[in-house]
């Protein structure tokens, strides 16, 4: 927020003079924070709440139309024919994947730098996992995507855009075109993201986001899929659990298509509620200015983390139109005993710091190796890279001097590692 001042704790049980404790601040900010709705998504759910209508569907008299709404506007704002509201974007990979006909057993390419719904996600369809490595940018690499694309006959490819970073577009899809491979595009990280002048999502067949809390619109738990094929549409509606109640769908495929699915596709109950759906509106059109603010705490760390001896954040291609609410950097320098020190330390003061390079999952953090319900799989190049990937959350309340302040706390305490 702008003008907002820089919070900062002194040490517990420390005298509170800034001049003599400087190199020891905590951030008062928690990184984690996802700040507050804007007071017209509280108004209008305060509202919708009154209603009691939060379920979707009416089933005789009309309904609220939160829902119908919320995919018309989000259809627009990407510019697909269809949107279809999911209960998470976990579900939304789920079914990208079910109307992409992926079925049982069935091998599906996806990169390994990931987290844990993607795999999971496969899992659900009963599908099989074959990871593709990623360069030291956190991209999916390109030459192992077309050799294990060969190797496995997969005919999809589940691309997550990691993070946020986005590969080079002309090249998979290229590649995709090359092989048969239908895409589904995994934008939990990317909502107003583009490749050049296209917004993720509108690569592949299908396209996936998630509303999360800790995503770019936030409605605790929320997922959109985006197509432009109406089959695939109706099947997606159909799964979701739209019962026969599917008209209600403002921009759907008309009635033949439903017609041809509605008695073979099975309802999974993976509805977006209206009262999600209800504070996802206003969220989505403050979008742009979103993502402008996020991009400038990013370039500021970014400027901050790279004059830190050890850190180097991965410089982005000028066509990979990003939208920041995370930053990845490499720690060197330090061995993997050193890094849990640093991070704990850095941690405690309040910059809390995710490591890629753990033996053990944790919080939100896991690694391919640890998702044992795959078959087991090495990738020595992703592990090489994971192993000094670090990632911290940008909360859009952040302020440059918090900003300056975060560098400052990982740069004293990988100094006083370094002493130690
Ligand atoms: C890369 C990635 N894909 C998909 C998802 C799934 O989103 P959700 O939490 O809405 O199921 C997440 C969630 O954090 C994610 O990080």
């Amino acid at each position: 927020m702008p003008g907002k001042a820089a919070r900062f704790h002194p040490p517990a049980g420390e005298p509170s003079d800034r001049k003599a404790n400087d190199d020891r601040r905590t951030l008062a900010t928690d990184l984690s924070d996802p700040g507050g709705l804007p007071s017209s998504a509280i108004d209008d759910a305060v509202a919708l709440m009154k209603t009691g209508r939060l379920h979707r569907y009416g089933e005789y008299g009309g309904t609220e139309p939160h829902a119908r709404l919320f995919e018309q506007e989000f259809a627009e704002y990407v510019g697909s024919r269809y949107a279809i509201g999911l209960n998470s974007g976990g579900c939304a990979l789920f079914i990208g994947l079910k109307v992409a006909d992926v079925a049982p057993g069935d091998a599906v390419l996806v990169n390994a730098f990931n987290l844990a719904p993607v795999p999971g996600a496969i899992h659900h369809a009963s599908a099989k996992a074959v990871l593709v490595e990623v360069d030291g940018d956190f991209r999916i690499n390109v030459p192992d995507l077309r050799e294990k694309a060969k190797a496995s006959g997969a005919r999809v490819l589940l691309l997550t855009h990691m993070r946020g970073h986005i590969a080079d577009m002309d090249q998979v899809v290229a590649v995709c075109d090359e092989l048969g491979l239908t895409l589904v595009e995994d934008c939990a990280h990317t909502m107003g993201a583009k490749w050049k002048a296209v917004f993720t999502g509108r690569f592949g067949a299908v396209g996936c986001f998630s509303t999360q809390t800790f995503k770019h619109i936030n409605s605790g738990e929320g997922g959109i899929l985006i197509t432009d094929d109406e089959d695939m549409a109706a099947k997606a509606i159909l799964y979701s659990g739209s019962y026969m109640l599917y008209r209600q769908h403002g921009n759907a495929p008309d009635e033949a298509v439903f017609e041809k699915w509605k008695r073979k596709i099975p309802n999974f109950s993976m509805r977006l509620s209206n009262l999600a759906a209800c504070v996802l509106r206003p969220q989505l059109r403050e979008m742009a200015w979103r993502a402008e603010q996020w991009n400038r705490l990013y370039r500021e760390l970014e400027n901050r983390l790279n004059a830190v001896e050890g850190i180097a954040v991965p410089p982005r291609e000028a066509d990979e139109r990003f939208v920041a609410s995370s930053i990845q950097f490499h720690v060197y320098g330090l061995n993997p005993p050193q890094i849990r020190d640093w991070i704990a330390r850095c941690t405690d003061r309040g910059v809390a710091i995710k490591w890629f390079g753990r033996s053990e999952p944790m919080g939100y953090t896991s690694l391919y190796q640890h998702w044992q319900y795959l078959e087991s799989q090495d990738l020595p190049e992703t592990t090489r890279i994971l192993q000094t990937t670090c990632d911290m959350r940008i909360p859009l309340s952040l302020t440059r001097q918090e900003c300056a302040a975060i560098a400052d706390i990982i740069q004293s305490e990988r100094s006083r590692i370094l002493l130690n």
